[in-house]
This record gives C-alpha cells, sequence and structure tokens, in this order.
C-alpha cells in the first residue's frame, strides 16, 4: 500500500510517534484524541513529549499535509484504510491491563468504520485481546490486526523508522499482510502471525528483558559479595552472540511505563491460563530487592540510619533521555529515603517543579551542598562532566553511591571521595577497566 488513509487514536506516546512515522512514510495519517486542547496544541506543531526528532517529524508531517489532528474517532474512521489503537492499557487490579479505554473506541466507532478497514491495536494487550475487540465489535467485514510496537522512550523515532523487525498477526491472514506493507519502505524482517502469536511477541520480548536486568542485577550482588568485578563480568558475557552485550547494565532496578506493567500482566495472564510463571515472579520480586539493596547501601555511607540523613540525589527520570518518572525506580529510591526520615534534594536535567518527599533545584551543585552522601540514580551522561572536586567541597559526608556505574570512578576518587558502584570493587578497578 504506496499511500494509505491512516486513522491513529490516542496521541500518547506511542500514538503520536506512529502518527507522526507513518505520515513520515507517506501516508495520510489523523490523529484522534479526546482531549480537545491537546489536540489544538498539537495541530499548531506543539508537541509536549521529550522525544529526539519528535516535533520536527509532527512539523513536517503537518507542513506537508499529510498529518492532521482531530477530535472523536467516529467521523475520522469513515475513510479510513487501517485504524491504530494507541489508547493506554494501564495496569489494573491485580495486574491485569485495564482495556477500558480499548473498548471505548471500539464502541464509538462499530457504526462508522468502512467495510475492509483494519483495526489494528498498537498498544500492548494482553493475549487474546484482538479476538476479543472482533466480538466486541461484532463485524466479520473489519479485521482486527496485532502489531506491536517496540518503541524505547528516548529513541523512539528511530526505533520506528529503524526497527529490529515488524510484527503483524491477525487471523485474517490478508489483512495482517496489508498492515505489514504498510511498512514496505522499511527494510526489517517482518514477522507474519496469527493475533494471539504477535500479541505474546509483545511480552515474551518485554519480560524476557526485563528478566536479563533482574539476573544481571542478581550476578551484580554475586560480585560485591565474592569480590568479582560486574563489569567484567558482563563485558566477557556479552561477547558471547547468543546473549549480546546490550541490556546488561546493572542499575537501581528496571522500569518505566512498560516493563513493570507487562510483567505484572503476564504473571496474570499465565496463571489465568493455569501457568505459575514462577521465572517472571521472580524476576519482579528481584527488582524490588535491588531497591532495598540500593536503599541499604545509601544508609551504610552514612552510618547505618538514614533519619536526619541529608541526601542529595542526582537523577530522577526511570532512564537517561526522558522527563519519564513512571514507575522510575529513580524516584521510588528517593521517595524511599524520604519515608525512611532522609532530607532528599534532587536534580534531574528533565524533572523540574515539585515533587512530594524532596527538594527538587535546578542546579546539580546544589545538591551536593551539605550532602552526608550523593547518589546517582539516573544515567545522565552530563553527571560524568561535573566539577567532582567542587561536589566534594560541597559536601558533608564523603561518599558517592554511583546506582549506574556511570561515573569514572577514579575521578570520584582524586577528588577525595569515596565511589561506591552496583557489583563492583571500590577501593581497586582493575586497570583494564581504567
Ligand atoms: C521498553 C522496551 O525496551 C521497549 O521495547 C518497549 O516497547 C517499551 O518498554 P522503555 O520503557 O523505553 O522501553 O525503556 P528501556 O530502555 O527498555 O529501559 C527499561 C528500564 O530498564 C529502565 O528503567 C532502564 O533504566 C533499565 N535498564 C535498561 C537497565 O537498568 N539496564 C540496562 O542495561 C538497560
Amino acid at each position: 500500500m504506496s499511500s494509505a488513509r491512516i486513522v491513529v487514536v490516542g496521541t500518547g506516546y506511542v500514538g503520536l510517534t506512529t502518527g507522526a512515522c507513518l505520515a513520515s512514510l507517506g501516508h495520510r495519517v489523523t490523529c484522534v484524541d479526546v482531549d480537545e486542547a491537546k489536540v489544538a496544541r498539537l495541530s499548531a506543531g506543539r508537541v509536549d513529549i521529550l522525544e529526539p526528532g519528535l516535533a520536527e517529524l509532527v512539523g513536517r508531517g503537518l507542513a506537508a499535509r499529510r498529518l492532521s489532528f482531530v477530535v472523536g474517532a467516529r467521523e475520522a474512521v469513515a475513510t479510513a484504510d487501517a485504524v491504530f489503537l494507541c489508547v493506554p492499557t494501564p495496569m489494573g487490579a491485580g495486574g491485569s491491563a485495564d482495556l477500558r479505554a480499548v473498548e471505548a473506541v471500539t464502541d464509538e466507532i462499530r457504526d462508522t468504520v468502512p467495510s475492509g478497514c483494519a483495526l489494528v491495536t498498537k498498544s500492548t494487550v494482553p493475549v487474546g485481546t484482538a479476538r476479543r475487540i472482533r466480538a466486541l465489535l461484532g463485524r466479520a467485514d473489519v479485521p482486527v490486526v496485532s502489531n506491536p510496537e517496540f518503541l524505547r522512550e528516548g529513541t523512539a523515532v528511530a526505533d520506528f523508522l529503524g526497527p529490529d523487525r515488524i510484527v503483524v498477526g491477525s487471523d485474517d491472514e490478508a489483512a495482517a499482510r496489508r498492515v505489514a506493507d504498510l511498512y514496505e519502505q522499511l527494510s526489517a524482517p517482518v514477522v507474519v502471525t496469527d493475533a494471539a502469536s504477535a500479541e505474546l511477541v509483545k511480552y515474551a520480548a518485554n519480560c524476557f528483558l526485563a528478566m536479563k536486568l533482574s539476573y544481571v542485577n542478581a550476578v551484580a550482588e554475586l560480585c560485591e559479595r565474592l569480590g568479582a568485578d560486574i563489569e567484567a563480568v558482563t563485558e566477557g558475557m556479552g561477547h558471547d552472540r547468543r546473549i549480546g552485550r546490550s541490556f546488561l547494565k546493572p542499575g537501581p532496578g528496571w522500569g518505566g511505563s512498560c516493563l513493570p506493567k507487562d510483567t505484572a500482566a503476564m504473571v496474570r495472564f499465565a496463571e489465568a491460563a493455569g501457568y505459575d510463571f514462577t521465572m517472571l515472579t521472580a524476576a519482579i520480586s528481584e527488582n524490588l530487592a535491588q531497591r532495598e539493596r540500593v536503599l541499604a547501601k545509601i544508609a551504610g555511607a552514612v552510618g547505618g540510619n538514614l533519619s536526619g540523613a541529608r541526601v542529595g540525589v542526582l537523577g530522577l527520570a526511570f532512564k537517561a533521555g526522558t522527563d519519564d518518572l513512571r514507575d522510575s525506580p529513580a524516584l521510588a529510591v528517593a521517595s524511599a529515603l524520604f519515608a525512611h526520615g532522609a532530607e532528599v534534594t534532587a536534580y534531574d536535567p528533565a524533572v523540574g517543579g515539585e515533587l512530594p518527599g524532596m527538594i527538587v533545584v535546578d542546579d546539580p551543585y546544589q545538591v551536593a551542598k551539605g550532602a552526608d552522601v550523593v547518589v546517582l540514580l539516573t544515567e545522565w551522561n552530563e553527571f560524568r562532566r561535573l566539577d567532582w572536586a567542587y561536589m566534594a567541597e560541597l559536601m558533608v559526608g564523603d561518599t558517592v553511591v554511583d546506582t549506574r556505574n556511570l561515573l569514572d570512578p577514579h575521578t570520584v576518587l582524586d577528588a577525595g571521595l569515596i565511589w561506591q558502584g552496583i557489583g563492583r570493587p571500590h577501593a581497586r578497578i582493575p586497570v583494564a577497566l581504567r
């Protein structure tokens, strides 16, 4: 399909990226949202999401009249070749995905969606949702297709336009192929399958990544106990092509808008299918244990008691390159420090405003002022370039807890401070890793 008429419902993170990128591939895209003010802002080219390249793509799409924003899906879908559902599927009761937004859109477009138009789920939805939507829609002439997204925040546009793979699944194979054709300009492997398999790919992939990270964090813990260095261990593991080098970085635990939600949901639907997914529940528990270990490390740096300790926090976003605080391990650790009685001053290059339990400042050096300990929680590159000698002067205490192993330990040590990473010996860093 060289130029298709596409409607994208939901202009959140996934929807806006999908809409703007599909328009850049030459399709005519109408993005729909219920929020009138947001539609007005987007129509004027104003993008509130921090995502490299997205605002430019939206601007280009608007200028070329290939991209538009409207309120209300009912009318918008009337001439569509494909409708992408990109509405939120938050974690609902007991960890299962809340599908009310998907169901509301299905209801709204039931009578207006044209015959043969593919209804595509892009949001992460539990296995079986495509079939459920088809039943709910009650239209045999409208195929439902699952086309999961694998976008990472911070690189969403690049991930969309240069994907590792495209996965499209439907019980109507011809419809799945039509949706796959929308991406024909992208040179990526295409997996065309049934709806349930496509839906499961997304969970299987994200949960695998979560398990990989929990595993790395657990090995890092073992490194500390055995006097080994996780950076050397993961370097040695990562060269094995079956393992790969990415997603091997220890940290304060994994978070964000996807991994916590998807792991909880997969445990839930596995359970509903009669399978106790203990590997995954262990990965989730390990993630919480990692936060506790980080807290204990910080407490250790201030003599064992956090109550009354002044803690300077560098980084609040769930990872670098985003201002997203959803399920952020950094924010969780900062909040837990406050709950244990610490006075928390925090800086994040992308996060401002007020947050409960801490003072958010707009200068990284302010977090060091009078701090008993400085804790680095998000791997922003700019933290590497801080003047650590000056940080040391401002601090009262002498320890930097670097939960991302981001800093060069020697720079910190040379500033007269103690550096503590995750899974690394802090007294002795092997020459080869310098
Ligand atoms: C993730 C998936 O990667 C993506 O494919 C999916 O579509 C959405 O969920 P995202 O939530 O943007 O993307 O974050 P990601 O880059 O995967 O990081 C997830 C968490 O793992 C973050 O908290 C990050 O800090 C942590 N992480 C990641 C590590 O601790 N170490 C690593 O090596 C990589």
